[in-house]
């Protein structure tokens, strides 16, 4: 089992550095049917997750499978185009071992996407939603096993887990740029079979605005190593039971297709105005 061995992050690092003259400070993340925003990038410099010592491939539909290197006018950004998930059957450790790779490659900020279902009545689906803070149900962690001192503290601290200085920045570039963002709270659950209506009133009840099934084990890699985080879900479906209908993967890939355009306005606004 996977453990987060930093020899093998640095194996990855090493393989990465050699091929690259770039080293972003800034990553992005991109979930599910999200992946346009790394067309972005000028002078892409790309590496297929297969062919990275040791990095997990993401095998879920509508994940690209990439990393990419590249400049958004004369920023250095990292994008992962694709993630892996435990529902894969990929530890927690494994899952955050592309944020630990970028982060020993010199990545301080780390903005993570996703597709989650809404919960909070307030949403409607293709909404963006800055996350304020997550629930972590998965039942897993990246920190499992021996610490590693150099990367982090063992108990490292999770109380400002998404940057509140970088929540108001979305905030004020969503506002100037157009775009409608909201805040909720992120519950992470394992999948890969979405709730039941049951289990969203509970997550309902416990104060999750979001569910999805992805992103919490690389921010909390991130923030172990001192990294700060933002993170944007993308409201692809209500959740189970909030409307009369069921949930489609290919619902989920659709909504992420058509709010492309705005995710991409934001994220070009946005990376260049957050501090690092
Ligand atoms: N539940 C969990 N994960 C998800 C959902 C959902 O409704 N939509 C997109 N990811």
């Amino acid at each position: 089992m996977y453990r987060g061995d930093a020899g093998l992050i640095s194996d990855a690092a090493k393989w990465i550095g050699v091929r690259t003259k770039l080293r972003p400070k800034i990553a992005v993340v991109l979930g599910s049917g999200l992946g346009g925003f790394a067309e972005e990038l000028i002078g892409r410099e790309e590496f297929l997750y297969t062919s990275i010592p040791h990095w997990p491939a993401s095998t879920a539909a509508g994940h690209a499978g990439k990393l990419v290197f590249g400049l958004l006018g004369t920023l250095e950004v990292a994008v992962m185009a694709g993630r892996a998930h435990l529902y894969e059957g990929y530890t927690a450790a494994h899952v955050a071992l592309g944020v630990r790779v970028l982060g020993e490659l010199g990545a301080k900020a780390f903005v993570f996407t996703n597709a989650a279902g809404g919960i909070h009545a307030s949403f409607e689906r293709g909404a963006l939603v800055l996350i304020s803070d997550h629930i972590n149900l998965q039942g897993a962690n990246p920190l499992l096993g021996p610490n590693d001192e150099a990367l982090g503290p063992r108990f490292p601290d999770m109380s400002e887990a998404y940057s509140r200085a970088y929540r108001e920045t979305a905030k004020q570039v969503a506002k100037e740029v157009g775009v409608r963002l909201g805040e909720g709270v992120y519950a992470a659950v394992l999948g890969p079979s979405y709730e039941t209506p049951a289990e969203i009133r509970y997550l309902r009840t416990i104060g999750a605005d979001m569910v999805g099934m992805s992103t919490v084990a690389e921010v909390i890699a991130a923030n172990h190593m001192g990294a700060r985080c933002l993170g944007i879900s993308c409201v692809t479906n209500m959740a189970a039971g909030v409307l009369p209908q069921k949930i489609h993967h290919a619902e989920v890939l659709e909504t992420g297709e058509a709010v492309r355009g705005t995710l991409v306005k934001l994220l070009k606004a946005l990376l260049p105005r957050l501090e690092i």
